[in-house]
């Protein structure tokens, strides 16, 4: 008798799950009774950080290399799992001292030093929920996101190294601090030295607290869909969603996805995934999925021109790296410094590239394979997001026929289509929506506090047919593989960071100086897109008037301000009007051409159509 389809894909899973230690077998793969929220594993139990660090100290390889650490000054440290293991106990005994419980929310903002994954380890044995903050967001964001969770702790450190520069963290995470009555404690890594701002009774050092603490910590275990974390990422409103994680369905695809998509061997490869801990690339390709598999990793603290722009090309050479994954943003970089540079090294340990972020575009794919991989490594597209918390969408390693800029078919396991907007497969050669059609384990689990939200972003595009809408285009071509166009939403991708038109909108119209505000993301050849802004300024000056130079500086400042350097606008026009239609919409397609200093394309449906001869006009004699 031959099985239908969802049962393969289900058995699947389950052969993946066996990978992980288990405390106690589930007895259902998925119960999708109460879609859109899945429970996968259901009476399943285990421990995530039991599975990523004890089980292999336990096996005889606690004197294997987890972390080959290196931080931007130059310093480095040598992580082993047995190290690893008794950092990790260390750090749990120090949170349990301070009263956490499973369920408690903890807030982690930290550069890229071993106590992140201490830390983001240490809450997921005790099954306290973590939301890591990228280091780069403003105090702003980190309040908002301490609010939304209610975290009672907030792990920091007192500065962080940023290009060659001591730059302060506690300083500013005080300025958050200061308004999130729900933080008791504060726990603080020393890694710069510098002066911190200190409450008494609050503030903790993590050398006094948690390096006096007993090495020894027996794991409890969790239910499979226990929450392992949330993570803040940005939609089509101004508020950041928090994006809900949960336990056995994460670590089994991270787990799997990680081995699988690299054809990673744990006793003979070095890994290197060069994201920041603050994204989901962070989560499940530096820690989780890296470490369940036992892998040894390289984790890099600074930028990749501090202080020379061969600095990643350096470490792969003194580490061996032989897999490294990193963004299209970067390989453009590299690119514009010049090949000459990676030729300076020996990358002959290379034999797997990975890509996550964005499109990458031919050139930079063919780039990549010929000046980091030798011609000889393959490149593998990787597509996923926040939401589906592990690869979805990838070419496994091996296939000959290498397509430069197609994340090709869906990992076994996974179902993805290419729909028209009634959710109707579309042809070969066609475009279209990008929908997942089938629940799959690391799937998000909802919206942090906000059920209704997750339905209506996620779900509610393709009722009919209970798609899950990703958010991207897509195209298939006459092979039927998939290719990826980018985001179809008001969702902005700079360098590989999700940002929405609407939060620099209300970071912008927050201002005293501005009345309204409308952001597009135009396309750059580096960064992806860039954030550009049209604003109007209150009484109706205009940059001229109100000294363009000094009002435009001063609103770029206010965003880095409310949200985080990442999200400050490439460029900032101020214009008389914004073209709306009649009912009031905003035409970003029309800003869009202005943007990328295109013909203004159809203005028929604009309530004004004067409108944008008006700001043209503007723009003329702003040059
Ligand atoms: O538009 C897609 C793009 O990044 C979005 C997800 O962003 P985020 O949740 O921040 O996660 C990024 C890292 C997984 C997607 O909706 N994206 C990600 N990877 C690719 C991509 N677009 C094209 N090709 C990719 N490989």
């Amino acid at each position: 008798m031959s099985l239908s389809p969802d049962h393969d894909r289900l058995e699947f899973w389950e052969e993946q799950a066996q990978r992980l230690h288990w405390d106690t077998r589930w007895n259902q793969a998925l119960d999708w009774s109460g879609a859109p929220f899945a429970r996968w594993f259901t009476g399943g139990r285990l421990n995530v950080a039991y599975n990523c660090v004890d089980r292999h100290v336990e096996a005889g390889h606690g004197d294997q290399v987890a972390f080959h650490w290196e931080g931007e000054p130059g310093d480095t440290r040598t992580i082993t799992y047995a190290e690893l293991r008794s950092e990790v106990c260390k750090t749990a005994n120090a949170l349990l001292s301070l009263g956490l419980r499973a369920g408690d929310r903890v807030a982690i903002q930290l550069p890229m030093i071993p106590e992140a994954v201490f830390a983001m380890l240490a809450c997921a044995r005790l099954g306290l929920p973590h939301s890591v903050v990228f280091g780069g967001f403003s105090p702003a964001a980190l309040r908002s996101r301490i609010e939304d969770a209610g975290a009672r702790l907030l792990i920091t450190s007192d500065g962080q190294y940023r290009r060659g520069k001591a730059e302060p963290m506690k300083a500013l995470t005080d300025e958050a601090t200061g308004y999130t009555p729900s933080i008791e404690h504060v726990l603080v890594v020393r890694r710069t030295g510098a002066d911190v701002p200190w409450t008494e009774g609050r503030d903790l050092w993590w050398h006094h607290l948690v390096d006096t603490q007993s090495a020894a910590h027996r794991p409890e275990a969790f239910d499979a869909e226990h929450p392992l974390f949330v993570l803040y990422t940005s939609g089509t409103t101004g508020k950041p969603k928090g994006i809900l994680h949960t336990t056995g369905g994460y670590l089994t695809q991270a787990a799997y996805t990680h081995r699988a998509v690299f054809g990673l061997d744990p006793d003979s490869d070095i890994y290197w995934c060069t994201a920041d801990i603050g994204w989901i690339t962070g989560h499940s390709y530096i820690v989780y999925g890296p470490l369940a598999n036992r892998t040894t990793s390289v984790m890099y603290e600074g930028t990749p021109n501090t202080p020379h722009e061969g600095r990643h090309f350096e470490i792969i050479e003194r580490y061996g790296v032989s897999v490294y994954y990193t963004a299209p943003t970067l390989i453009r970089t590299f690119m514009k410094w010049g090949e000459d540079i990676p030729a300076r090294y020996d990358l002959s340990s290379i034999g797997v590239l990975g890509s996550v972020g964005e499109p990458i575009n031919p050139e930079a794919w063919r780039w990549y394979r010929r000046h980091i991989g030798g011609d000889r490594a393959p490149v593998v597209d990787t597509w996923w997001q926040t939401e589906t918390g592990a690869v979805m969408i990838a070419p496994l390693p091996g296939r000959p026929d290498a397509k430069p800029g197609s994340a090709r078919t869906p990992l076994p396991g996974i179902s993805a289509k290419v729909v028209d907007d009634q959710g109707r497969e579309v042809g070969k050669g066609e475009s279209g929506y990008l929908v997942l059609d089938q629940p799959w384990p690391s799937m998000l689990r909802g919206v942090w506090g906000d059920d209704d939200r997750y339905r209506e972003t996620y779900w509610s595009r393709f009722p009919a047919q209970g798609y899950y809408f990703a958010g991207d285009g897509a195209r298939y071509d006459e092979d039927g593989d998939i290719w990826l166009l980018g985001r179809i939403d008001d969702v902005m991708n700079v360098s590989g960071h999700r940002i929405s038109t609407a939060e620099v909108e209300s970071a912008l119209v927050s201002h005293p100086t501005v009345a309204e505000a409308a952001v597009v993301g135009a396309s750059d050849t580096t960064t992806g897109q860039a954030i550009v802004a049209f604003v109007i300024l209150r009484g109706g000056a205009t940059a001229r008037e109100a000294d363009a130079g000094r009002v435009v500086a001063a609103l770029r400042e206010h965003v880095a301000q409310e949200i985080g350097p990442i999200a400050k606008p490439r460029r900032i026009l101020t214009v008389p009007e914004l073209p709306k239609t009649r009912s009031g919409k905003i035409m970003r397609r029309l800003l869009r051409d202005v943007a990328e200093n295109r013909e203004v394309g159809d203005v028929t449906t604009l309530a004004d159509a004067s409108v944008m001869d008006l700001i043209n006009a503007g723009l003329v004699r702003e040059t």
